[in-house]
């Protein structure tokens, strides 16, 4: 089994906070991330898959075609775009990159199903913030009233 992994980066803009929650509420869970105005990011993604070598080509995927495949699926629908409200997939889903990383898995692993493995698509958020996500099962959180207590944000 090997590895190969792909970066590409984005630019969008978001703002986090919950449509259920009040101003109050929302600024304890997200600080100035729940700013009303939103601010921007310039993201980092990396995609990694898993196989095993062609015995021909000695590759397990061209590289080439794994970029194409992301930008296709997830840059050409987030680059320059507000998060909040400009893309299909991310309608009423709460921007945070660990939604993201979950939906943008779903859109991946349905596309290269029966061409290689999915391993991992993380997302680094700025140079010191990185979430990743590899299948595990995991709910994307949408606006809406919290069954629990909101925890509180670390
Ligand atoms: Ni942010």
């Amino acid at each position: 089994m090997v590895y190969l992994r792909r970066k590409v980066e984005f630019c969008a803009s978001h703002r986090l906070y919950n449509a259920a929650l009040s101003d109050e509420e929302n600024l304890a869970l997200y600080g100035r991330c729940a700013n009303p105005s939103g601010h921007g990011h310039n993201y980092t993604l990396e995609v990694t898959i898993r196989g095993s070598m062609d015995p021909r080509s000695g590759m397990v995927m061209d590289l080439k075609e794994l970029k194409q495949i992301i930008v296709e699926e997830i840059i050409e629908k987030v680059d320059h775009k507000n998060l909040n409200t400009d893309v299909d997939f991310l309608q009423g889903v709460i921007p945070t990159s660990e939604n993201l990383v979950v939906c943008f898995w779903k859109i991946l692993e349905k596309r290269l199903q029966g061409r290689c493995e999915l391993y991992e698509v993380r997302l680094w958020e700025t140079e010191n913030n990185v979430v990743f996500y590899r299948g595990e099962p995991a709910e994307v959180v949408r606006h809406g009233a919290f069954s629990s207590p909101p925890t509180p944000h670390c």
